[in-house]
């Protein structure tokens, strides 16, 4: 059984006081109410240090948004996957449509931080994803299926449930107040757990959560949350709110 896994993406959102005071809230109901789901949040770079001291023992778990391929060395500006994990972080969201977007990043290249984000022993959260005008073409399961087969590493992760993660996030529903119906998530979802039995086997294939995100919202969640094979959420927006990100965990079967 995949335990479900809310996941809070900051993007560029948030001062130390605001995000250290949202950080240390998550923690404070996650110690005093034990959650049904785990939660992870994924701050900015410059919060990093501080949320790592906010969640310490309350099972919340921290995350970078990016990282890059080398260990260290000239590359100014970015952020090593070995860093991530110094500053406390288990996991690096990789390959997200923001980063494809706005900074170029090709499957390939998220395929190698994927690999970066093993050998530092973090948990890569993959995202793949289809334009509006990909889904109108009726090009989607395409699209994701070619994302899937070149961004994710080559060879199976160890630690299936612990060290891969797969995220849905359709570029239309992000930021937009759009959703994808049930009934279409349960078609990727389901699409992507077959390559990923296909890729790495039917034990590891399986128990690769796979994270539905895109304008996930305290009013849908529990539907979505219900779709099979959806494993978790992946939240922009709402994970800056803690009532709405607490109950988006709540929502969880
Ligand atoms: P929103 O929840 O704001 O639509 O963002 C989704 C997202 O991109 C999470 O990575």
């Amino acid at each position: 059984m995949r335990r479900k896994l809310i996941a809070g993406n900051w993007k560029m959102n948030g001062l130390r006081a605001g995000g250290i005071a949202l950080a240390g809230d998550l923690a404070g109901k996650c110690k005093a109410e034990a959650p049904n789901c785990d939660f992870l949040v994924c701050p900015p770079a410059h919060l990093l240090i501080s949320v790592a001291e906010a969640i310490a023992g309350s099972g919340v778990a921290l995350g970078g948004q990016d990282c890059h391929t080398a260990v260290s060395g000239a590359h100014t500006g970015d952020l090593s996957a070995e860093m991530l994990a110094d500053a406390g972080c288990g996991f690096v969201i990789l390959g997200h449509s923001e980063r494809r977007a706005d900074h170029g990043e090709s499957s390939s290249l998220v395929r190698s931080k994927a690999a970066a984000a093993k050998r530092a022993g973090l948990t890569a959260i993959v995202c793949v994803g289809e334009t509006a005008d990909e889904r109108k073409a009726g090009r989607a399961l395409e699209v994701i299926e070619s994302q899937v087969r070149e961004s994710l590493p080559e060879t199976a992760p160890e630690a299936a449930e612990a060290s891969l993660v797969v995220a849905y996030e359709p570029v239309w529903a992000i930021g937009t107040g759009l959703t994808a119906t049930p009934s279409d998530v349960a078609e990727v979802h389901g699409h992507i757990r077959k390559l990923l039995i296909e890729l790495y086997g039917n034990d590891t294939g399986s128990a690769i959560r796979i994270l539905y995100g895109g304008s996930v919202k305290p009013g849908n969640a529990a539907e979505l949350m219900a779709v099979g094979d959806v494993d978790g959420a992946l939240v922009g927006g709402a994970s800056l709110k803690l009532e709405d990100f607490w109950a988006i965990g709540r929502s969880c079967p």
